[in-house]
């Protein structure tokens, strides 16, 4: 096959292209118009917004996940000698803000098949490494089906109870317990109980990195939602300064300021550089503004997979509902069966000769060669290494239709039913 005589007549189905309407462009329009275009009005409404819609007591936006977490964990005293747990099977950033502040990143693997929560790993998982060492507890809401932060929440406040907590850092002291501190990059919009994820864990992370179902190009959000012992505004406060090199002053309360010594600041702890502009808030507004019927088009999106691919014995689906949780359906990620799983990057290069993009969610840790080299060996997690050979996520957003589903389902069925192997799977 040559590339001037394409296989599929059929228009390409992209990964995840974003979707940026008239609202999105106008409004960017506006703010760049306005001559202020850093972090100043917009990102503050976006932040209120955000609030209102997690439930979080107070949002901080910030330019990624990644910015974020990193000052969330230098808040939380997090450094040399300090553990946090996460699971192998996520993307790089989890791990690699753990490194960043010199502490240990203590990687669970999936919990065997028969015990699974989809992607993510389990409560008893996590039961099983925690110590004196455990300063914070970091679970992912893998393709954006969530784990039940607010159980999480309270098993972590009893084994604290039972087990006793040394803090070395006063805001440790202050929570008397490790830090649940959900990595919910792909999950804005999942649901726990009834209600919208984002307030359920102490402090809950969201990802607007351009492939999200919510995106400000690049950028991300931190809800703030601690126990009693914490005044969330002043929490607020703190974290925007760490955003913005620890400044008392941003660039926006400077230039409203007036008066003698108005441009005075201090600094009062060397922070980063990962502050939010007005440009992506703005953004970002808009995105949140239409976000109920983005999600309802990708849950209908799944689901239409869920009906295409029920028939498919060599797929597991993934988890989407249950009687507690709801997913933010991010990513739709299958796992082949093992007849089918030495074929997954075949399926996947078939797939894109008939101009349908698909990825793979994620390599684990330990499987990349930064970790390799710290001493990690995927030998010693198995289920995740299983997890990813299976793996392949399937395109789902906005630009998408029913018809484009069923066409993916289709061209699956009909490459496996060319795969070398029996025909029971
Ligand atoms: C699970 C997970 N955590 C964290 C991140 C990092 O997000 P950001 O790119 O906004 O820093 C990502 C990005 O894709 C992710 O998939």
């Amino acid at each position: 096959m040559t590339l001037d005589q394409p296989r599929s007549a059929a228009p390409p189905i992209g990964f995840a292209p974003p979707y940026i309407d008239e609202a999105t462009i106008a409004a960017v329009e506006r703010v760049l118009r306005s001559g202020w275009i850093t972090t100043g009005p917009e990102t503050s409404a976006f932040e209120e917004e955000l609030a209102a819609y997690t439930g979080a007591d107070q949002v901080v936006c910030g330019g990624s996940w990644t910015g974020l977490a990193g000052v969330v964990l230098d808040w939380f005293g997090v450094g040399p000698g300090d553990e946090v747990i996460l699971p192998a099977y996520t993307y790089c950033a989890t791990a690699n803000v753990v490194l960043h502040r010199g502490a240990t990143p203590v990687l669970l693997d999936l919990p065997p098949g028969e015990k699974s929560d989809g992607l993510n790993v389990t409560w008893d998982q996590v039961a099983s490494r925690l110590s004196s060492r455990t300063k914070v507890i970091m679970p992912v809401d893998i393709g954006g089906w969530p784990v039940h932060h607010s159980q999480w929440k309270s098993r972590l406040e009893a084994w604290s109870k039972q087990n006793g907590f040394v803090a070395n850092h006063p805001e440790q002291s202050a929570l008397g317990r490790p830090l649940l501190l959900a990595d919910s990059a792909h999950s804005l919009g999942a649901e726990i109980e009834g209600k919208a994820l984002g307030h359920q864990a102490d402090i809950t992370l969201f990802s607007f990195h351009a492939v999200k179902n919510l995106t400000t190009a690049e950028g991300g959000a931190a809800g703030i939602s601690l126990p009693d012992s914490f005044s969330a505004d002043a929490v607020k406060k703190q974290l925007k300064s760490l955003c913005l090199h620890g400044q008392t002053k941003d660039a926006d309360a400077k230039f409203r300021a007036s008066g003698r010594g108005a441009w005075q600041y201090d600094v009062t702890s060397p922070g980063f550089k990962c502050n939010m502009t007005d440009i992506q808030a703005a953004m970002g507004r808009v995105a949140l503004s239409r976000y109920a019927e983005d999600l309802q088009h990708r849950r209908s999106l799944a689901d239409a997979y869920d009906a295409g691919l029920s028939q498919v014995s060599a797929i597991t689906l993934p988890f989407r509902n249950d009687l507690q949780r709801k997913s933010a359906d991010h990513l739709y990620p299958i796992q082949l069966s093992e007849e089918w799983m030495p074929f997954r990057d075949d399926i996947m290069a078939e797939l894109a000769e008939r101009g349908i993009a698909t990825n793979v969610h994620f390599p684990p840790i330990p499987l990349l060669t930064a970790y390799a080299e710290r001493g990690f060996d995927v030998v010693d997690y198995p289920e995740s290494h299983q997890a990813f050979l299976r793996a392949i996520s399937l395109p789902i957003h906005r630009h998408m239709s029913l018809s484009d589903v069923q066409r993916v389902c289709h061209a699956i069925a009909e490459i496996g039913s060319q795969l070398p192997v029996s025909r029971t799977s």
